[in-house]
């Protein structure tokens, strides 16, 4: 049986460009305005806003990468809920979707056919159906969803807008991209690798289903930009500075091994790389820890700036491993203190 992450050097979102290169490239080009989109190229949100004038916004995203999983029908189950994800993380309902495919020709179809089939159940699984898509011969696989998604013109959620004492809460557990490397390595326990599995595969459909009905103030998923480069476009869209309080952090146990042994994503390093002025060690963090706040995610979780009595109730009726990870506070020199 072909082992799908053995055929590539970076899995999932770990094989995005480094975001200050992609930075670089978009910081010269000039987009235009268009009346009625609400949320565009500048904020770098998850998802594009549009107003339909009927009291509801249309939402949509897209994303694709390389496999992230041996098992094509997973590999293709955990691309669309890192898909649908950047819908939940709007506050949005995801409705209909298309999926971009690279695909060797001269590859077995069996797995291409597994690949969708996963994609469909998954992409059910939240109440969309793919209507289309396109598909190139290429020399890897690579694969993904456009989505589109709804919500009320009141009601959705930015990356910014997180006030001076909110709390963020974190719904999944992070490391998932150093546990990734670690499995393809096969020095991974199978317990992480499934840990790391079922996680990915989790839609943020619940977490964004229970938390729409409290007061939401900024959200975002956390994707390969990692947990800390995600907190710091909220905190700086806010700005705010953020305090993070590790020992709080949901991580997956074994990936503070698995980055002391070096098995970290390059995404990682571009993260740290990016991040490094922007934000402060106080605590006397190790090396490894740190690795795991830089660790770029795939299907990760959501991130939501409540006041604390709105995130205790969401942790209490969500339950594990939703925590409170840090407090935004006014800004300071740096943008986050760890
Ligand atoms: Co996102
Ligand atoms: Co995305």
């Amino acid at each position: 049986m072909v082992q799908l992450t053995k055929l590539v050097k970076t899995s999932g979102c770990a094989a995005k460009l480094p975001v200050g290169k992609l930075e670089e490239v978009l910081s010269s080009i000039k987009m235009e305005r268009k009346e009625n989109l609400l949320v565009g190229f500048e904020t770098s949100d998850d998802a594009l806003v549009y107003d339909l004038e009927d009291g509801r916004v249309l939402i949509e995203t897209v994303d694709f990468f390389p496999p992230v999983a041996d098992d094509p029908y997973t590999f293709g189950a955990i691309s669309a809920a890192n898909s649908i994800s950047d819908i939940y993380a709007m506050g949005g309902e995801p409705s209909v979707a298309m999926n971009i495919t690279l695909f060797p020709s001269c590859m077995d179809l069996g797995i291409l056919k597994n690949i969708i089939l996963g994609a469909r159940d998954k992409a059910m699984e939240a109440g969309v159906v793919i209507a289309g898509g396109h598909t190139i011969s290429d020399e890897s696989i690579k694969f993904g969803l456009a989505v589109t998604g709804f919500a009320q013109k009141d009601r959705f959620w930015r990356n910014c807008g997180a006030h001076d004492g909110d709390v963020l809460v974190l719904t999944k557990k992070i490391g998932v991209g150093i546990i990734n490397m670690a499995s393809k390595a096969d020095e991974c326990s199978s317990s992480s690798k499934v840990e790391a599995l079922s996680s990915m595969l989790t839609l943020n459909k619940r977490a964004r289903d229970i938390a729409i009905k409290y007061d939401v103030h900024a959200a975002t998923d956390i994707t390969g930009f990692s947990l800390l480069g995600h907190i710091y476009e909220m905190a700086s869209s806010s700005s705010l500075s953020f305090d993070l309080d590790f020992s709080s952090v949901p991580y997956i146990k074994e990936a503070i091994d698995a980055a002391r042994l070096g098995f970290i994503p390059s995404g990682a390093y571009s993260n740290r790389e990016y991040l490094e002025d922007k934000v402060e060690n106080r605590s006397g963090l190790k090396r490894e820890e740190e690795d795991i706040l830089f660790d770029p995610q795939t299907s990760g979780g959501l991130a939501l700036a409540m006041n604390e009595e709105d995130a205790l109730s969401f942790i209490a009726e969500f339950g594990s491993p939703a925590r409170i990870i840090g407090t935004f506070s006014r800004r300071r020199d740096k943008t986050i203190y760890f």
